[in-house]
């Protein structure tokens, strides 16, 4: 009787494990492959600025510092896809874009890349959401969307 037991929660836990793989591989594949990426430092993308690849294409390179982002403002038309570089002048920070879902980190030595498309125009706050000193609640920015 015991054993019958074991068995079934045993069978009950297998599945279950199995679902939560699942959802895990499902959630991992079906992102559009937009995750935020960490790449090795290059000199050449670690820059700061805007650089237009077309009039609905942009890579915009940040330098996150204490205790601001270089760019500190971006503006775009709507309906951009933005390309993003991100990397750190001194400490770790983070980046975060409320609006748009968007919560990468700025780690010193390394490149986080991401790309997003702005559909709706509109001011969207940039802000940095790792304690990196004094400074940190002021640590800003912004991408403004206009109406194309
Ligand atoms: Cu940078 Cu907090």
């Amino acid at each position: 009787m015991e054993n019958k037991t074991e068995n079934r929660i045993l069978i009950y836990s297998l599945i279950f494990l199995t679902f939560f793989m699942g959802i895990l591989v499902y959630a991992s594949t079906h992102q559009d492959g937009n995750l935020p990426d960490c790449i090795p430092y290059a000199a050449k993308l670690s820059k700061t600025g805007v650089d237009t690849i077309d009039d609905q294409y942009y890579q915009v390179f940040y330098e996150a510092k204490m205790w601001s982002f270089e760019p500190a403002q971006v503006i775009i038309p709507q309906g951009s896809t933005v390309e993003f570089f991100l990397h750190s002048k001194d400490v770790v920070h983070g980046f975060d874009i409320y609006e748009k879902n968007v919560n990468l980190m700025a780690v010193p030595g390394t490149l986080t890349k991401y790309k997003i498309k702005f559909d709706k125009p509109g001011v969207y706050k940039i802000t940095c959401h790792e304690y990196c000193g004094a400074g940190h609640q002021n640590m800003q920015g912004e991408i403004i969307v206009y109406e194309k």
